[in-house]
Parts: structure tokens; C-alpha cells; sequence
């Protein structure tokens, strides 16, 4: 396991309860949905959509376990259980944990299991959600580990694709940023080999999309390119999906400093793009995207948030099927 970042998180722990029993109904990594169940995923999504109260999940116990800030991939899940009839305990920030008095990460899942139907976890280290997995008696859903994945945000990005584009057949996306810590655009690159895309990876050197994810576009026959510019290198595209650098990834404070205003994107360079072309980005967003883009058509970006309230109770009603 790669760590991303130093921090007060206690280690991970080596099981004392390894003789319980796995799930194997996680949602860790988008790897672990087939093309099938991406699509039925969406498909559960657009119903929640049209009606997103329902109490399908009474009785029912969701645990949101937060080591690392979040705005609307915390709420965003809450409201889906709450909207679902379900009910919630967790914490938002580690330091009011027990991980801050040096609980190990195993210590932790398997308390919260004793209390919660599944487990919705946010965590700094690399292969924190799939070691959760390993040692949970209940589900685990990934909700960001490390630079590494975000499942959950892939998936609201793939029906995001699909309301605005019609299709996730053989669409050109750019990708835009921070691509060697942006954890959702890896999960993207995964989940899109499913649909014949074409890529373009514009980001400076310091942030360029890392080999590993290169190799995988390679064996998996999908064109990319990779260019510095952002100005012009997007007309051809159908999304333009912008990340923010990722401050809290970063080692060295002074590399951050050099690359964190490299692209904004402004309403005059939509200009000449695609009628098509919509504009997304996982949030937050720092200076990356100018606010003067917020009124055009193409900036998505507010409904694609929105849109993850839907797909995370798709998700999470997947998780708890009997
Ligand atoms: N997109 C996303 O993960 O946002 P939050 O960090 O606010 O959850």
C-alpha cells in the first residue's frame, strides 16, 4: 500500500478477527463491476431520479467514515440513505475518531461493523478501502483512497456523460489537470475502456497522467494523446473534464506552488467546441475553472453534483440487496 500523504492516521493493523466472515458485495474499486452492472447501475440511477423517495431502506444502518474532508461525496451519500428511509452515524473528520488516539484501521472497521449494515469510507492511504474489504464482515463502498479511486464518482460521471451525450459509445474526452493525483480520472479511464473512447491528456509534466494507466489504454486499444496546451486542444472533444491540483497530495509544497494555477478555463475558449461538448469536473474547484464559464450551457459541472445523489442510492441499494 502506497502511502499519499504523512498524517496522524494510525496504521491499518493486522486482523484479530480475520476468522469472520468477508463481504463480497464492495464497491472498492470500478474494476469490480462488469460492464453489465455499470449499465444497470445507470439504468437504477435514472428511476431514482424520477423518484428518489422511497423506503427500501427502513430498518437499515449506514456508516460514513470520513479520514479525509468532504463536501458532496459525504452528503451526497447521506441524503441517498436518508431519502431511501435508512439512517446514518459515522464522522466526518478523523481527528474526532478513536484512528486519532491510534486505533488501527481493522480495529475500526470491524466496531462499525458491529453497528452498521454497510460502510461508506473516505481514507488518505492507497488501498485503505480494499484492506477495509478484506476485513469487514460488511460492505464496503470506496468513497476515495488515497490518489487511487473513486468509484462512486466515476459511475455519477459515467451517467453524467450518458444524460448530456445520448451514448458512452465513442466519445472523445478530455482530461484535464491534475491527472497523476486526480483519483477520478483514473477511475474514468477504467470504466470508459468499456465504450470505445478516445482520450486526450492535457496536463504539464509535473502532473501528466502516470504510465500505469497508459499501459492500461494501450492493452486496452483506446487512442490517446497528451499535450500541455489547453487552449484549442479541446475543440474536437465531447467532454471536457477539468480536475483541481491536488494540494494534499503533494510531497513537495514548492511543486505545488509552481503548477496550481497552470489551466484556467475561461468562457471565451468554449467559443469554438462541439454544440455537444459539456464541461465537467468532480468538485471542488479552486481556480481551475472561471466562474465566468458558470452561465454557458456546456458547464455541467453543478448537475453532474447533483447527479450524484441518484447514482449513490443506486449504489448503495446494489450493496444491500439481500
Ligand atoms: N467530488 C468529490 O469527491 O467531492 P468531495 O471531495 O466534496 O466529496
Amino acid at each position: 500500500m502506497k502511502k499519499s500523504k504523512p498524517g496522524l492516521y494510525a496504521p491499518l493493523g493486522v486482523g484479530a478477527f480475520m476468522l469472520i466472515p468477508m463481504s463480497n458485495n464492495n464497491l472498492v474499486s470500478i474494476a469490480d463491476y462488469s460492464k453489465e452492472e455499470i449499465l444497470a447501475i445507470l439504468d437504477s440511477a435514472a428511476d431514482f431520479e424520477t423518484n428518489p423517495n422511497r423506503k427500501t431502506l427502513d430498518g437499515k444502518v449506514i456508516a460514513t467514515l470520513f479520514f479525509e474532508p468532504s463536501t458532496r461525496t459525504r452528503l451526497s451519500f447521506e441524503t441517498a440513505v436518508i431519502r431511501l428511509g435508512g439512517s446514518i452515524i459515522g464522522f466526518s473528520d478523523a481527528a474526532t475518531s478513536s484512528s486519532s488516539k491510534g486505533e488501527t484501521l481493522n480495529d475500526t472497521i470491524h466496531m462499525v461493523s458491529c453497528y452498521a449494515d454497510a460502510i461508506v469510507m473516505r481514507h488518505p492511504l492507497e488501498g485503505a478501502a480494499r484492506y477495509a474489504s478484506e476485513v469487514s464482515p460488511v460492505p464496503i463502498i470506496n468513497a476515495g483512497d488515497g490518489a487511487n479511486q473513486h468509484p462512486s464518482q466515476t459511475l455519477l460521471d459515467l451517467y453524467s456523460i450518458l444524460k448530456t451525450q445520448g451514448t458512452l459509445e465513442n466519445l472523445t474526452i478530455s482530461l484535464v489537470g491534475d491527472l497523476k493525483y486526480g483519483r477520478t480520472v483514473h477511475s474514468l479511464i477504467m470504466a470508459m475502456s468499456h465504450f470505445h473512447p478516445t482520450f486526450k491528456f492535457i496536463a504539464p509534466d509535473e502532473l501528466k497522467m502516470p504510465d500505469e494507466y497508459k499501459v492500461f489504454c494501450k492493452k486496452n486499444n483506446i487512442p490517446f494523446t497528451e499535450v500541455f496546451e489547453l487552449a484549442d486542444n479541446f475543440n474536437d472533444s465531447d467532454i471536457l473534464y477539468m480536475t483541481r491540483v491536488q494540494k494534499e497530495r503533494f510531497q513537495d509544497l514548492m511543486e505545488y506552488e509552481r503548477v496550481k494555477n497552470v489551466y484556467t478555463l475561461k468562457n471565451s475558449m468554449l467559443e469554438n467546441t462541439k454544440p455537444n461538448l459539456r464541461v465537467l469536473h468532480p468538485l471542488p474547484r479552486v481556480t481551475e475553472i472561471d466562474p465566468d464559464v458558470d452561465s454557458n450551457e456546456k458547464a455541467y459541472y453543478f448537475k453532474q453534483a447533483q447527479n450524484g445523489l441518484y447514482v449513490r442510492q443506486a449504489i448503495v441499494s446494489k450493496v444491500l440487496a439481500p
